[in-house]
């Protein structure tokens, strides 16, 4: 019997052609596992109305981790529009699968290193090497959505806001509510897991970023969570910014941070600021992280104009899997991966489109086993 088990999850278009090329690494890491396919996606969604099948969810019970590659999402009318005629009128809302699972298990840590391999054409300077811990379970997408508004909330929020209720007198169908829904427990281990990280991988700095001059109660509590938290790690030190300042400091000053910690919508933004200046998303790797399980995909979408071409490259793929070996404590295999991507970038010869080159998917992951 193999040592672990990995629910493998390709779903839509070049989420295929990336874990494929994930596969040839791990096979050539003789990594000991046996791999489960799972069905997810937009192809389920249509047939089934649902992208993130029960079957699947019963799957992800029972792995130890799980290797995701990438779905297709459009908005709620387009994605009604596409079910087959029986279930059309339904009622049924798609809603994104990653955050479902994210959700469902929760996977409270969204764990994003962004690190400047040497000789990427694509980094904005050398040696940068931030890590980003976004809290992944609630803040903007708790989910919790209305539009059109029904009344009895309507009228509780006209009662308790006042006097500012500038939607009072607007129709229910002409105003959407989104609920920014952040808990002390949400908050305090995300923050913590950052602490924690940084303590053990001898990071210096954790930046916390919120905008709790203006979203005072959220944020607020985010940021007063951090203060709290960071009195058990002395050693380390605690800044905090403003989201709209960070995005401008990074860009200045990208040296100036480390381990930077975000509330769920701040820290997707923050995550694809700090991916691009690593090389962009082709090196965006992530980990979806909870206590029981743990579910790895890169930062990319499916991207359909790629689909079928063997173009994207998979090295955000080939560094989740990196990710999930650490998680799974194979750090000497992680180690290798790590050392065989590194050196395939700094020679320089296998580049895909993206790099300047015209590597296919597979090329690139023989190029990654090739020095393993
Ligand atoms: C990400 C993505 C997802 C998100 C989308 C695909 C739902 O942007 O993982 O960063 O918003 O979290
Ligand atoms: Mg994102």
């Amino acid at each position: 019997m193999a040592k672990y088990k990995i629910a493998w999850l390709p779903g839509d278009g070049v989420g295929i052609e990336v874990l494929e090329a994930a596969r040839i690494v791990l096979d050539k890491l003789n990594f000991d596992a046996e791999y489960i396919h799972g069905d997810i996606g937009w192809e389920f969604w249509k047939k089934e109305g649902d992208a993130l099948p029960q079957r699947t969810l019963e799957l992800l019970k029972s792995v130890n981790a799980a290797m995701f590659g990438a779905i297709t999402s459009k908005p709620v009318k387009a994605a009604a529009a596409e079910l087959v005629p029986e279930l059309q009128n339904k009622g049924l809302t798609y809603r994104s699968p990653i955050v479902r699972m994210r959700q469902l298990f929760d996977l409270y840590i969204c764990l994003r290193p962004c690190k400047a391999y040497k000789g990427n054409p694509l980094n904005y300077k050398e040696n940068i090497d931030l890590v980003v811990f976004r809290e992944n379970t609630e803040g903007m997408y708790s989910g919790v959505e209305f539009h059109p508004v029904p009344d009895e909330l309507a009228d509780l929020l006209a009662k308790l806001s006042k006097p500012f209720a500038p939607f009072k007198d607007v129709p229910l169908d002409k105003y959407a509510i989104s609920c920014k829904i952040n808990t002390y427990k949400g908050s305090e281990r995300i923050i913590r897991a950052a602490f924690e990280f940084a303590k053990k991988f001898k990071r210096k700095k954790v930046t916390v970023v919120h905008k709790s001059n203006v979203v005072r109660a959220t944020d607020g509590l985010f940021l007063e969570t951090a203060k709290e938290v960071a009195k058990d790690f002395p050693e380390i030190q605690m800044d905090d910014a403003n989201i709209d300042a960070m995005t401008m400091w990074l860009l200045k000053n990208p040296y100036n941070y480390d381990v930077i910690v975000a509330p769920n919508l701040f820290g997707d933004i923050i995550s694809d600021l700090c991916a691009q200046m690593v090389g962009g998303l082709g090196f965006g790797c992530s980990g979806n992280i909870g206590k029981q399980l743990a579910v790895f995909e890169p930062t990319h979408g499916s991207a359909p104009k790629y689909f079928g071409l063997y173009k994207v490259n998979p090295i955000a793929t080939i560094l989740s899997a990196k990710m999930m070996l650490d998680w799974l404590g194979e750090t000497e295999k992680a180690g290798v991966l790590e050392n065989a991507v590194a050196t395939v970038i700094k020679d320089g010869i296998t580049k895909t489109y993206d790099m300047g080159g015209n590597a296919t998917t597979i090329d690139m992951a023989k190029a990654v086993a090739g020095k393993i």
